[in-house]
């Protein structure tokens, strides 16, 4: 429920279900944060008072807010926005460049408004099955600038959402060099951050640091949201168990390069913000343009850790997973990667199949070598077209057949990128990030299409939706091998290359959004070399995720545990593998890897030609 207490200024109080969000607009118009935490009764404006902060003086050596105000510094106060050059030195929502060359902002509030809807933009958001949120809205306006800032709040079960929206009036082009989704302020200090760092087969690593001063930064610079930091994090009390103890926790609804920063002043306060990473951010905004922030995920638990992923795991299933797949048991795949890497023939994957569907194996997934003349990963990205030497009845004909033996065929696509050594890169060299004239860093030897033009969009969403149709594919696992680099846009003129990644993602929104449209029955996985790309951004179109290379059962554990924190088990690909392990060599028991891959969705990824008949029982009976 969202409640306005209109005194002589507004005040706004959120529950949602056990936890109470409440802020005020102050007389110089800023809006000052309250409280987010265990829920309280709140009847009217005056039962607010005894969580007002009395601001009696500004500290020496402070800049105060206005001079009616001596006692305002708002760097010592907990704020709902901060805007940069106005004397909070942390951590700004927002920077903005002017045409004066000015970079202040001053945003005080204008109206508010409450409602009941949960639009729908370019960007995924958060979504509830009536298609209704409780929304409010509070407008801030630019003293100087003619620039509006919407922050937007919607009430989910026990989350919030927060976005916000630019709106240029101001006449002259504004330059964006950061723009948040969410800041919190939480008055206390010495709290503990959990935050999942990784790399390619070591996703998730659960690190904890206790935060007396300075800040934290959890960031990504990939272009993808990346292994290297998933954008879910925790702020919490240091003693915190999984069941007890105070917890916030953070996600973004965001595939692209994502930042937040856990930042402790001197005095006592912890600020959170997060949103897109503004290192290589830079949007132009026209006059009468506006620009909308990711969503932005928090939520908050008085029990631990447990508590805090009961909301997160209700939240992304409830509402952030969509479509025909959102509450029906998955499949157990088997998938012919491990077993075959890029040695496939009809013959061999029906064999493979046909061992599996003997164990109880209900969907066969062709990996990677299908098209093209792709035998190693150096040639054929983008030319999706199957190999007739590999698969002389095509596709349609391999689906047929394991159809006709009870068995669903999925495939593997990687439809975002492409080998220079491919039909597409000598057809339209200019559809690939680059920078002309330039040497490019290479990665897996391929380059990511500029999906930031509408004519790549529109190729990727002909050629993997041709393929679909042409056979009867029930999973579509989908990969992205490589990190950006080289970031240019040639779609994008000289002075929009900052707004790049940015569109990258718009771009790909469009083509999940399409294609899951069009075949609502199939069944998407992302992957992205494992989980390199593990977010929410995702998981609005595609209902689960491959969640690491390593389908080691001992490294496995761990990074499936960090996974768990924050993402439902529903959601996380996890298939038992072959001794010993083709990444880390180690020897596991069977039943170890069954009791791992359980705890996600199961599958099967082994040569089970080469399993022995004892193993093939056990595999049976799990
Ligand atoms: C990376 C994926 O994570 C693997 O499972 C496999 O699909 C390979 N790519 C194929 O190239």
């Amino acid at each position: 429920m969202i409640r306005c207490f209109d005194g002589e200024r507004p005040a706004f109080v959120l529950d949602a279900g056990h936890t109470t969000y409440a802020f005020r607009i102050l007389p110089t118009g800023q809006a000052e944060h309250l409280y987010y935490g265990k829920k309280i009764e709140l009847a009217d404006a005056a039962e607010l008072a005894p969580l007002e902060e009395q601001h009696v003086y500004a500290p020496g050596n402070t800049v105060i807010y206005d001079n009616e105000h001596p006692e305002y510094s708002l760097e010592d106060m907990c704020l709902e926005l901060s805007s940069l050059g106005k004397g909070d030195l942390r951590e700004p929502f927002i920077e903005l460049w002017h045409k004066d060359g000015g970079r202040t902002s001053d945003f005080v509030y204008d109206s508010h408004s409450i409602s009941k809807d949960k639009p729908e933009g370019e960007l995924p958001g958060a979504y509830s099955a009536g298609g209704e949120a409780e929304h409010l809205t509070v407008v801030f306006k630019d003293k100087n600038y003619g620039v509006t800032l919407e922050l937007h709040y919607y009430v989910f079960d026990e989350c919030i959402v927060r976005s916000a929206r630019l709106i240029n009036t101001s006449g002259d082009d504004i330059r964006v060099l950061r723009f948040m989704s969410q800041q919190l302020d939480i008055p206390q200090s010495g709290l503990a951050v959990t935050s999942f760092h990784g790399a390619w087969t070591a996703e998730m690593q659960k690190s904890t640091v206790t935060l007396p001063a300075g800040k934290l930064v959890i960031e990504s610079r990939a272009g993808c949201s990346s292994s290297r930091a998933n954008p879910f994090f925790m702020v919490h009390d240091p003693n915190a168990s999984e069941s007890s103890g105070d917890c916030w926790g953070f996600n973004l609804i965001y595939s692209g390069d994502h930042y937040a920063a856990v930042e402790v002043s001197f005095y006592g306060k912890t600020r959170i913000a997060q949103g897109i990473n503004p290192t290589g951010f830079e949007f132009l905004l026209k006059s009468g343009e506006s620009l909308s922030s990711p969503e932005a995920v928090i939520s908050y638990s008085s029990e631990g850790f447990t508590g805090l992923s009961r909301n997160l795991h209700f939240f992304v299933r409830e509402h952030v997973v969509r479509g025909r797949w959102k509450y029906k048991p998955r499949p157990v795949l088997l998938n012919s990667w491990e077993a075959c890497y890029f040695k496939i023939s009809e013959g061999g994957l029906l064999s493979l199949a046909k061992a599996g569907k003997e164990l109880g194996a209900e969907l066969f997934v062709v990996d990677d070598g299908w098209f093209g003349a792709r035998n190693d990963d150096k040639h054929s990205l983008g030319d999706w077209t199957p190999d007739s030497k590999k698969l002389p009845h095509g596709v349609a004909g391999l689906a047929k057949k394991l159809n006709a033996m009870g068995i669903k065929m999925g495939l593997w696509f990687e439809p975002e990128m492409v080998n220079t050594d491919s039909e597409l890169f000598r057809a339209h060299p200019d559809w690939v990030m680059h920078i002309n004239g330039k040497a490019h860093s290479e990665g897996r030897n391929q380059r990511l299409l500029d999906l930031v033009n509408p004519a790549v969009q529109d190729f990727i969403i002909k050629s993997v939706g041709d393929i679909l149709s042409s056979a009867d594919i029930s999973y579509v696992k989908w990969d992205f091998n490589r990190v950006f680099s080289d970031v240019y846009s040639p779609y994008l003129p000289p002075e929009r290359q900052g707004e790049t990644v940015y569109r990258y993602q718009l771009g790909l929104y469009r083509v999940m959004r399409e294609l899951t449209q069009r075949f609502p029955e199939v069944l998407f996985e992302g992957c992205a070399s494992g989980g390199n790309r593990f977010d929410l951004g995702i998981l609005s179109f595609f209902p689960q995720i491959w969640a690491s290379d390593n389908t080691d059962a001992v490294s496995r554990a761990a990074i499936q545990e960090g996974y768990s924190y924050g993402y439902p088990l529903s959601v996380i690909g996890a298939h038992i593998s072959c001794c010993p392990n083709h990444q880390t060599m180690r020897d596991a028991p069977l039943e170890t890897r069954f009791n791992v891959a359980a705890f996600g969705l199961m599958g099967l990824e082994l040569d089970l030609r080469d399993v022995t008949k004892a193993e093939k029982q056990k595999l049976k009976n799990q």
